[in-house]
C-alpha cells in the first residue's frame, strides 16, 4: 500500500517540470520539434519507436476498410514516421502538422521518396480540410472529375486527438469530413490510458529517482495529454455525422523507456469511420 502511494511523491517534481511549458499549444509543439536532435528507438521523441511493428498491426484493417487507390492524409504527422509507412500502401501520402519544425524534419527524413508531400497546417482551423481536399484533387486524388463528386482521400490519425481539447477535436473532425469526400475513410489510433498523470508517467518508467529523458522532455515542453477512447470518439465523431465501421482496443508503441531495449506499450483505442449524410 505504502509502496503504491510512494509514486505520488513525484507530484511536486512533475508540477515543477511542467510549469515552464508554453500555454500556447501550437508554440509548445513547434518549440518541442525545434529541439529534437534524433528520432527513432534511441531518439528524443517518445512516441517514435523506430519500428514498423505497430503499423504492421494496423495493416489488416487498413486493407479491409480503406480504398488503396485513394491518397492518404496523415494528420499531425510529426516527423513523418507513419507517413512514410503509409506511402508504401497508398499512391500518395500527405503529412500535415501544425509545427513548421516537425514538417521540416519530416521532409528531411523522407528525402528521396517520390510519393510523399508535407504541409504545415493547423487541422483545427476552419477551412483547413477544404484546402487540403482541393490540393489532393489537383494531385489526382479525386477520381471522377467533370463535376462528379470528389472521391476524396483516406485519413490516418495517430496520437493526435488525445492531445487536443474537446472543442479542437470536434473542429479537427469537421476538417476530416472535408478531406474524405465520398469514398475516403478514417483510421485513428490513440492512447486510451486509464489512470491519472502519475500512473501514466510511472507506466512509462518515471520513478522518484529518475525520469527517462524523452519523457522528461515531453513533460517539460508539451501540453498535458488526455485519453481518447470510445466516449471521446462518440463526442468528436457523433453518430449524426459519422458511421462507425469498426473500433476496439489497440496498443500504441513508444521508444524503449522503462527498459533499455523493448518498446513500451500504452493501452490504446482504434476506430475506422466514414462520413455520413454528405450533401
Ligand atoms: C504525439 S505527436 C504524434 C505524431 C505522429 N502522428 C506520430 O504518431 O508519430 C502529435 C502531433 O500532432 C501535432 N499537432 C498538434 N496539434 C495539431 C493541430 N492542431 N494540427 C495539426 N497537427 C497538430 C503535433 O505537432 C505533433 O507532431
Amino acid at each position: 500500500m505504502l509502496a503504491a502511494l510512494r509514486k505520488y511523491l513525484m507530484v511536486p517534481k512533475l508540477l515543477r517540470l511542467s510549469a515552464g511549458a508554453p500555454k500556447d499549444h501550437h508554440l509548445a509543439w513547434d518549440r518541442f520539434w525545434s529541439g529534437v536532435k534524433t528520432t527513432g528507438a534511441s531518439g528524443d521523441v517518445l512516441w517514435d519507436s523506430g519500428s514498423d511493428h505497430e503499423m504492421q498491426g494496423y495493416l489488416g484493417r487498413l486493407r479491409l476498410h480503406l480504398d488503396p487507390a485513394l491518397p492518404v492524409v496523415d494528420i499531425g504527422c510529426g516527423n513523418g514516421s507513419f507517413t512514410r509507412q503509409l506511402a508504401r500502401h497508398f499512391p500518395h501520402a500527405v503529412g500535415v502538422d501544425v509545427s513548421d519544425h516537425a514538417v521540416r524534419r519530416a521532409r528531411a527524413e523522407s528525402d528521396g521518396l517520390a510519393n510523399i508531400s508535407y504541409a504545415v497546417r493547423d487541422m483545427t482551423a476552419a477551412g483547413a480540410g477544404s484546402w487540403l481536399g482541393e490540393e489532393l484533387h489537383a494531385l489526382g486524388g479525386g477520381r471522377g472529375g467533370g463535376g462528379a463528386p470528389r472521391a476524396g482521400a483516406n485519413v490516418f490519425i495517430r496520437g493526435v486527438l488525445h492531445v487536443l481539447g474537446e472543442r479542437d477535436r470536434c473542429a479537427l473532425a469537421e476538417n476530416v469530413r472535408a478531406i474524405t469526400g465520398v469514398n475516403g475513410r478514417v483510421f485513428l489510433a490513440e492512447t486510451d490510458f486509464r489512470g491519472n498523470a502519475i500512473d501514466y508517467v510511472s507506466h512509462l518508467g518515471a520513478t522518484l529517482r529518475s525520469i527517462p529523458a524523452p519523457l522528461e522532455g515531453a513533460i517539460r515542453g508539451l501540453p498535458m495529454p488526455g485519453r481518447f477512447g470510445p466516449k471521446e470518439r462518440s463526442l468528436a465523431f457523433p453518430a449524426s455525422r459519422w458511421t462507425l465501421i469498426e473500433d476496439g482496443p489497440t496498443t500504441i508503441e513508444t521508444m524503449p523507456l522503462s527498459n533499455p531495449v523493448r518498446a513500451d506499450l500504452i493501452p490504446g483505442y482504434f476506430a475506422v469511420l466514414r462520413a455520413r449524410n454528405r450533401d
